[in-house]
């Protein structure tokens, strides 16, 4: 079935028209088999071998991934940092990578901790700021530029096509993590990104119940080989029945994700005016600094992931948490159900964020059933 002509919401609930074609199936089964038998002429007929790399589970994930994201092709992996490693690991020692100073934690600590030693440098750049990154360049060795937008857990806004062109001016890549955004609110690719990398775990599969990740490229050439590679040697791949999960976490995406973005909003815009509240951090909100640049590279909405300051510092925040009712508190994001964080305590020693911010992932409940839980807390 071509996709040529097709929304993403058809895309994701039609699956691309996947099926069980042995027993007309309307859903695809789960093919536990590790294995695949050669034919009698030393072939392998339908091009798998061995689950380390091939399985017929990842293959409508991928498909439908890269149809979302306009890509050439698509990747799964055990998880979101397994492939936002693989991007990292594909690069030689001696090369040097530009990222901004906020993104995901376990990831900057990941460069900060690992990727040095294996000699790749990286220049951490202030969020926001095009010129940083262009002083950053090192020509000849500077081979990736790395971006999250919106950037856990403050959600700056980078200016993709801007990265894109100084990437291509100096003739490094462009990866961005667009695990928050969606493959429905923004599409990096189209703004001159050669990768765009998700965790899986979050708004793709929906539920918190599978651990995932995701690459999608914009031109199969010897960087995504390398990436393929680098999958197929060390075998972080999904097992199958993760797999058939998470594609069917992804049917309902477009519903889900519509319906948190529009929560996110309300619920941002309500708790702006509360006068126990310090600061609401959600680039939907006219009063986010990189609203107009959110306005701009995304459409459809601003996401489900927005941060609340506290009056008071961070045990007013650890009190607010305790008393909400609905929320569960537990890090993680990108379930139809809302939880909240004290984002200092998780990140620990070295955190970059402020200690008396509640990280919040709106799910899919009823927005007036949100908003209430919140003021209860915050006035309780
Ligand atoms: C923006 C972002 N990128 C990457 C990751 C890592 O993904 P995973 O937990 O699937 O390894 C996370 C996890 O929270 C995340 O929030």
């Amino acid at each position: 079935m071509s996709n040529d002509t097709h929304s993403n919401e058809t895309i994701l609930a039609n699956g691309l028209g996947h099926m069980d074609e042995q027993h007309l199936g309307v859903i695809p089964g789960i093919f536990p088999s590790t294995t695949f038998e050669r034919a009698a002429d030393n072939s392998y007929p339908n091009g798998k071998i061995y689950t380390r790399d091939h399985n017929p589970n990842y293959e409508q994930p991928e498909q439908v991934l890269a149809a979302l994201e306009k890509g050439a092709d698509a990747m799964l992996f055990s998880s979101g940092m397994s492939a936002a490693i693989s991007v990292f690991m594909a690069l030689k020692p001696g090369d040097h990578a530009i990222v901004p100073r906020v993104i995901y934690w376990s990831f900057r600590n990941w460069l900060l901790n690992f990727a040095s030693d294996w000699g790749i440098e990286t220049t951490f750049v202030e969020n926001g700021n095009v010129d940083a990154v262009k002083a950053a360049v090192r020509p000849g060795q500077t081979k990736l530029l790395w971006l999250e937008t919106p950037a856990n857990p403050t959600w700056e806004i980078e200016d993709i096509a801007a990265w894109a062109q100084i990437a291509k001016d100096n003739g490094a890549r462009l990866a961005v993590d667009n695990t928050i955004a969606t493959p429905l609110l923004c599409n990096p690719l189209e703004l001159g990104a050669d990768i765009v990398m998700h965790s899986a775990t979050k708004y793709l599969n929906g539920h918190s119940d599978v651990l995932a990740g995701a690459l999608v490229c914009k031109t199969k050439d010897t960087h995504w080989d390398k990436i393929r590679g680098i999958r197929a040697s060390g075998g972080a791949v999904l097992g199958p029945f993760e797999a058939w999960l998470l594609m069917r976490g992804m049917r309902t995406m477009a519903v889900r994700v519509k319906q948190a973005s529009s929560n996110a909003l309300a619920f941002s815009q309500q708790l702006e005016k509360h006068p126990k509240v310090e600061q609401v951090l959600y680039p939907g909100l006219a009063s986010f600094k990189g609203h107009e640049l959110a306005k701009k590279q995304m459409s459809g909405g601003f996401g489900g992931m927005l941060s609340i300051r506290i009056k008071g510092g961070a045990q007013a925040a650890i009190d607010v948490a305790a008393k909400l009712k609905l929320f569960k508190r537990a890090t993680s994001l990108g379930g139809v159900e809302s939880l909240v964080e004290h984002r200092a305590s998780v990140e620990g020693e070295g955190t970059l964020c402020p200690d008396d911010l509640l990280r919040l992932s709106i799910g899919i409940e009823s927005v007036d059933d949100l908003i209430a839980d919140f003021i209860q807390a915050l006035e309780s």
